[in-house]
């Protein structure tokens, strides 16, 4: 019997700017269970970020509506007050981003940060036990020498070492959900795999779950269990990840599918980019957003949202071809 971890119940993210606002995030909802990983996807700018910041609270609140429900544990995050917020973030849900600067202090050493994280929520420990938890996090995290490298700042390493003591600053604190967007995009591909196959194993160690926003279909092959696929603000498709490759329902799914490249593949034969533009998101929707790009849209498809609905046990899909308001 799996529980959920988190609920996130019809999810929606705007931000306002002078003269407009945009609705990055229309409505999404979705579960994760204890222990299981989902890969996010879809195109640049279809609201993944938005999303994953609005579940920890990360966006500024000046500017940023967010409605909907975050219940992590059955308590709505949304209701929490920042102070709150900070306990949860990092003890509880920790998060890695794909520019490792963007959360290390570059005027701080590695080990200083790490240890700073450790006695935030662990006060009761000696200084010398936090030095030790923290250096034993960058050796399992595959730092070489963590001893030499605890007084190192980060920009003396490598890009692939500062993932790496990010992952770290993430994960000293044994989260429960670790929220990991484009961990590895900025990486070459070796990198990468070291990096998918050390969460892996700290996950297989440890009781984590994981959402992990990714443009990289055949990461999330790999590492996935679930997959949700975002399209302009919204999930179109979501299915345990081997029906998600071998059954895609929503034609936006398939033409994703269509686009990865394959070393079966001849070499005269080209991908399948996906024509056409997503709808803008300052902009209301009418109809279905992919509708411009599809080539099964029907009449009904200009006129009216499909609904998320279930197209089997376990799998939703958002399309008119699954829906019985398009039939006759
Ligand atoms: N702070 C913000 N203020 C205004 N607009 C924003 C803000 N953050 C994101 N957006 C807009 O919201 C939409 C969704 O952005 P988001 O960053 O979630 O996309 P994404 O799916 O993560 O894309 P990528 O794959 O490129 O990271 C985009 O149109 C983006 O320009
Ligand atoms: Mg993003």
């Amino acid at each position: 019997m799996t529980t959920s971890l988190l609920d996130v119940e019809d999810l929606n993210v705007s931000f306002h700017m002078r003269h407009r606002s945009l609705h990055a995030v229309r409505g999404i909802t979705f579960t994760l269970h204890e222990g299981q990983t989902i890969g996010i996807v879809g195109e640049s700018g279809c609201g993944k970020s938005a999303a994953a910041k609005a579940l920890v609270q990360l966006h500024p609140r000046h500017n940023t509506t967010i409605q909907g429900k975050v219940l992590y544990k059955g308590q709505n995050l949304l209701e929490l007050s920042d102070r709150q917020m900070q306990r949860v973030r990092g003890k509880e849900i920790s998060m890695i981003f794909q520019d490792p600067m963007s959360s290390l202090n570059p005027t701080m050493k590695i080990g200083t940060q790490i240890t700073e994280g450790i006695k935030r929520h662990h006060p009761e420990l000696s200084s010398q036990a936090i030095r030790q938890q923290a250096i034993d996090m960058l050796s399992k995290v595959g730092i070489p020498s963590p001893e030499l490298r605890f007084d190192a700042y980060p920009h003396t390493l490598s890009g692939g070492m500062r993932q790496r003591v990010m992952i770290a600053l993430a994960l000293v604190c044994q989260p429960h959900l670790l929220i990991a967007d484009e961990p590895t995009t900025a990486l070459d591909v070796t990198i990468q795999a070291q990096i998918l196959d050390l969460l892996k194993k700290i996950k297989q160690d440890g009781n984590m779950s994981i959402i992990l926003i990714t443009h990289d279909l055949s990461v999330v092959a790999h590492f996935c269990d679930r997959v949700l696929v975002m399209y302009a603000g919204k999930i179109v498709e979501d299915a345990p990840v081997h029906q998600l490759f071998s059954q895609p329902q929503h034609p936006y799914t398939k033409r994703l599918l269509l686009a990865i490249p394959r070393l079966d593949q001849a070499k005269n034969q080209s991908l399948h980019p996906i024509e056409g533009m997503p709808p803008n998101l300052s902009l209301p929707l009418k109809g279905c957003g992919f509708c411009t790009r599809c080539e099964d849209a029907m009449h009904i498809c200009a006129e009216q949202g499909p609904e998320l609905i279930h197209v089997g046990p376990h799998h939703r899909a958002a399309c008119f071809k699954h829906d019985k308001r398009a039939r006759p």
